[in-house]
């Protein structure tokens, strides 16, 4: 499954309704995000994010660590958890293991993280990923010890270890016999190499129980989704599909396109031909029936085209997913995979 990413309890230009037509079923939002806005007094007197949006699906949230390494510059990893410089008035703050999973208590997501020590796989200090992994097994046993609700709310681990296979395994060991929900595989799409990230992705693969959801952080692109659930991976998020569609890019089985060139001007056409999604569906179907001249009309200066857009990509990653899914039940994924990559990399445009 392919999870969209709502950081501020919203997908950037898209209603709840509008996520939920997208047949999206699981969000994902970020602790550190809403632990700052609307603080936990608020989500506490609200009920949650659920109940905050509006949304009567699941909700994942990722612990927050990783977004203040990623974000601030000032963030600085210590034993007890990380300390970063409030972005509203700059006061220090510390963020520990224990406070990420009350913050995610009070959010109340279905699926949530542990706070992890999170190195970029590109980092050539071996110790301080050494150090990482090590921690992250320790946050984890401090996760679960602090977490209140864990009978309605699924804790993940978070596999580390950088690209160094040994460590990766080592990790498995440890956080596969913590037992948790689910399995996450952290510390990737940090810009490695494709042929050292499948090797870690296909390591831990190996090594996790078969019957417990597989979780690769911050993945991705299609392809990169689909070659790794040919490694035996289950879940995955990123910003990419919203992101791109601000730059007013279309992801279509075809490949992606800009919608801001001018070909697309007097082009009548659906963004995407036959596709099903409220962008791209005709009116008489209650659709919207956009064409791709519309979205090139507004594209550059109005909101809507990156609003329309995203509707469009997101529906296009979930509905990929489900023919891998379809393609799995029926025991064909390895010719499914080919015939994506055949037509995406060797198909007539
Ligand atoms: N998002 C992408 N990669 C990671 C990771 O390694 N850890 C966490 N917590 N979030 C992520
Ligand atoms: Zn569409």
């Amino acid at each position: 499954m392919f999870m969209p990413v709502a950081t501020q309890a919203s997908l950037k230009g898209l209603t709840p309704k509008q996520l939920e037509d997208t047949s999206c079923r699981l969000c994902l939002n970020n602790t550190y995000h809403l632990g700052l806005k609307p603080g936990q007094k608020t989500l506490d007197a609200i009920g949650g994010a659920h109940r905050l949006q509006s949304w009567p699906h699941n909700i994942l949230t990722d612990s927050g660590g990783f977004q203040m390494v990623s974000l601030l510059k000032l963030s600085r990893v210590t034993e007890d958890g990380v300390r970063f410089l409030s972005p509203h008035d700059g006061s220090p703050m510390l963020l520990t293991p224990e406070h990420s999973i009350s913050l995610q208590n009070s959010i109340g997501s279905d699926i949530i993280m542990q706070l992890d020590d999170v190195i970029a796989t590109t980092s050539p200090d071996h110790e301080r990923i050494k150090e990482a992994m090590y921690r992250s097994v320790r946050w984890l046993d401090r996760c679960i010890a602090a977490h209140e609700k864990p009978e309605s709310q699924n804790l993940f681990c978070i596999i580390q270890g950088g690209l160094d296979l040994e460590l990766r395994k080592e990790c498995c060991a440890e956080m596969v016999a913590r037992d948790t929900h689910g399995i996450a595989i952290g510390g990737l799409s940090g810009g490695e190499a494709k042929d050292a990230f499948c090797k870690v992705v296909g390591t831990c693969t190996q090594l996790l129980p078969e019957r417990k959801p597989r979780y690769v952080m911050g993945v991705g692109y299609p392809e990169d989704i689909l070659v790794c659930v040919a490694l035996g991976a289950d879940m995955f998020d990123c910003v990419w599909p919203t992101r791109t569609a601000r730059f007013g890019n279309a992801v279509t089985v075809d490949g992606v396109f800009n919608l801001r060139h001018a070909n697309y001007a007097y082009d009548f056409r659906p963004v995407e031909e036959g596709c099903k999604c409220t962008c791209c569906r005709p009116q008489e179907e209650g659709g919207l029936g956009i064409t791709r001249a519309y979205i090139h009309h507004v594209a550059a200066k109005e909101t809507a085209g990156a609003h329309l857009l995203s509707m469009h990509n997101v529906h296009y990653l979930l509905e990929l997913m489900r023919k891998a899914r379809e393609a799995i039940v029926e025991e064909r994924y390895p010719a499914f995979l080919k015939e994506y990559f055949l037509k995406l990399y060797a198909g007539d445009k």
